[in-house]
């Protein structure tokens, strides 16, 4: 796309652009000559236009040049040209003496070509050519004396062939190389010495690769690099210091490889870093130390690893940081508690998609300059106390999705600056201990973003209610002082997740029916429930009921919305003569059953006899009959 349009503004200018330089100067169809000699040409026939161009051409980029063969031909009398590009121009044959008619050039661009080979030695007559991309081809191998003798050479791209296999050798004399691209190929291995006559190297791409080993040593001699991509490998494992030579490192990717762990300090002597990256790893721990003095790190990414903590020194060295995204790890638990000690400088924390369930009290108190809160996607079930307290800049927390039910009225006090909070998705509990943050809500409507999805999970009559709709005076009843069971003889406490309550079981004779009943326990239910009709007796509106050590439950029927429990008593002798009774009574109708069975079959046959005896009369009426007549 880009390049269509490129080509159509070069041939738009080429058409209607006044020539600016010397009249004289020859410009073909569908170039833009920028200045004597220089042709950035496009969608012309490349073999015409080589022959076109004279002697003085010093420049020549031909984009979508349909030329699939460069022949022994194609250079010729082309004494003074420097830069040859050949780009999008399906090439795929360089005749083996094709660059030898220019020795003298410096820029060799063959991008995204269709060649699969390449001649031995092809670019060997290039003695001062200093820059070779062949990236975006289809090369597999590469001979190992392909770049001998180009020890001008400063940048050479083989990304985005289908080379898998290097000749240790091959890079042997490329002294002066500052850039080499090896990214997107299908390399599995690298020898241990392949680089290490590369000396002046300062950028080594190998990412998107199939590495899955890196030799001890591989990187030692690179003391000048300053960008490292390993990014998107196999890399199962790193050897102990092996980004030790590299002190001017200012960018090593290794994110998006297999790595389970990392060696201790591996990131030591490499105080110029400006990014680093690890995410994307199967890491299941990280070492004690491990990040050296890296001031000059402002974003630091960890995400999509397996591990449950970090260090707590983790970022001690990372004084720097203004974002740190430490968030979409599905097993990170725990947190230390002095884990974000050493960031003064720090605006943005996001810690969301994690599995965290609590927090640290003061995990949060020396982060005076944080802007930014991201909580949610978690399990927090409750905030510590003044967790917030230190965070005197802070404008937005989320705290979406997790399973906080109550808050403290006052756990925003100091948070002055706040214009952004977000609390839905949680199980908001709306009894007494959530009255002061709906206060707080109340008051500060305009700051709770998602407020209508912030609402009551229980207690059930007050379900999906929205928090901010709730009025103060629903919880008037929480200030009345609570009135003793009257009929307390029997703890019952609640499902231990939730706070505690107790209320009474009582032995009642309210209870109608049954002489077998001799306790019940009376829990309110029902929606409709108004202060006015039930007395306060006690903390309303269980939905689980437990029986500690209790008698045997039996069964339990709702009437007038009261729910009565039917016990029996247990251990007492009654539960024996009960279960007799039971038996007994199984007895006696089983008896029955069989006696009227019994019955049944007698009664039948004495009918039978009757009916035969019946017939035989009649037939006897009727030869009587017969005999009369
Ligand atoms: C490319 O060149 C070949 C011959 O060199 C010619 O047959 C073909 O039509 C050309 N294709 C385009 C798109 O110009
Ligand atoms: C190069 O120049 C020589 C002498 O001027 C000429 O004979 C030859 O045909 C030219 N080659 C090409 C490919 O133009
Ligand atoms: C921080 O870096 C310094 C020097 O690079 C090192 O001595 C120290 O151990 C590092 N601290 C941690 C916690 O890794
Ligand atoms: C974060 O969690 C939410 C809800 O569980 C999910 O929809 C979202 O895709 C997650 N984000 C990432 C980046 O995994």
């Amino acid at each position: 796309m880009e390049s269509c349009v490129k080509g159509t503004l070069w041939m738009i200018l080429a058409l209607f652009t006044p020539p600016l330089f010397d009249c004289s100067t020859f410009c073909p169809r569908g170039c833009l000559c920028q200045s004597h000699g220089h042709f950035l040409c496009s969608d012309r026939n490349g073999r015409d236009l080589l022959q076109q161009l004279t002697v003085d051409t010093y420049t020549l980029l031909l984009d979508k040049g349909n030329m699939s063969v460069l022949s022994e031909k194609s250079l010729e009398n082309k004494t003074l040209l420097l830069r040859l590009g050949l780009t999008n121009s399906h090439l795929h044959t360089i005749h083996p003496l094709g660059f030898h008619a220019a020795p003298q050039l410096k820029s060799i661009k063959l991008t995204n070509n269709d060649l699969s080979t390449l001649p031995a030695r092809v670019f060997s007559p290039l003695s001062v050519v200093e820059e070779i991309y062949l990236d975006g081809n289809q090369l597999e191998i590469i001979g190992p004396d392909m770049f001998e003798g180009l020890g001008g050479l400063l940048v050479l791209d083989l990304s985005r062939n289908k080379i898998r296999d290097l000749p240790p050798d091959m890079f042997d004399g490329l002294s002066n190389l500052l850039l080499l691209n090896l990214g997107r190929n299908n390399i599995k291995k690298l020898s241990p010495t392949i680089f290490h006559t590369l000396t002046k190297l300062q950028r080594l791409r190998i990412y998107h690769n199939e590495l899955a080993v890196l030799e001890p040593g591989i990187f030692d001699q690179l003391e000048n690099l300053i960008v490292l991509n390993l990014h998107h490998n196999q890399i199962k494992s790193l050897p102990p210091r092996m980004f030790w030579s590299l002190e001017k490192m200012t960018e090593l990717t290794l994110s998006y490889n297999q790595l389970k762990g990392v060696p201790h300090k591996s990131f030591y002597n490499m105080p110029k870093l400006k990014k680093l990256t690890i995410y994307s790893n199967p890491l299941l721990s990280l070492p004690d130390e491990l990040m050296g003095h890296m001031p000059y790190i402002t974003q630091f990414y960890l995400y999509e690893t397996n591990l449950i903590t970090v260090p707590g020194n983790l970022f001690a060295n990372m004084s720097g940081l203004l974002e740190l995204n430490l968030h979409v790890n599905e097993k990170l638990r725990y947190l230390p508690p002095d884990l974000f000690c050493c960031l003064p400088n720090l605006v943005k924390l996001s810690l969301r998609n994690n599995s965290l369930r609590d927090l640290p009290p003061n995990l949060f108190s020396t982060l005076t300059t944080l802007q930014i809160l991201l909580l949610n996607q978690n399990k927090l079930r409750t905030l510590p106390e003044n967790i917030f307290q230190d965070l005197t800049s802070l404008v937005t927390i989320d705290l979406r999705n997790n399973r906080l039910n109550t808050l403290p009225g006052d756990i925003f006090l100091s948070n002055t600056a706040l214009t952004a909070v977000t609390l839905g998705d949680n199980p908001w509990r709306c009894d007494c201990a959530i009255r002061e943050f709906l206060r707080w809500i109340r008051k500060n409507d305009n700051i709770v973003l998602d407020k209508d999805d912030v609402i009551c999970h229980s207690p059930f009559y007050k379900l999906l209610r929205g928090l901010h709709t709730l009025p103060d005076d629903e919880f008037s009843f929480c200030d009345e002082k609570r009135t003793e069971s009257l009929f307390l003889t029997q703890t019952v406490s609640y499902e231990p997740t939730q706070t505690t309550y107790s209320t009474s079981v009582t032995p009642t004779t309210e209870s109608t029916t049954s002489e077998t009943t001799t306790y019940s326990a009376m829990v309110y239910t029902s929606n409709s429930i108004q202060a006015d009709v039930i007395p306060i007796v006690s903390p309303v509106f269980h939905e689980i009921l437990v029986v500690e050590q209790g008698p045997e439950y039996v069964h339990h029927n709702i009437h007038k919305r009261w729910v009565y429990v039917w016990f029996l008593p247990s251990g007492s002798t009654s539960v024996g003569s009960i279960m007799f009774c039971y038996v007994l009574l199984l007895v006696v109708g089983l008896v029955l059953i069989l006696a009227a069975m019994y019955g049944m079959h007698r009664l039948g046959t004495a009918m039978d006899k009757i009916s035969a005896e019946c017939a035989q009369n009649e037939e006897d009426t009727m030869l009587s009959d017969l005999v009369h007549a």
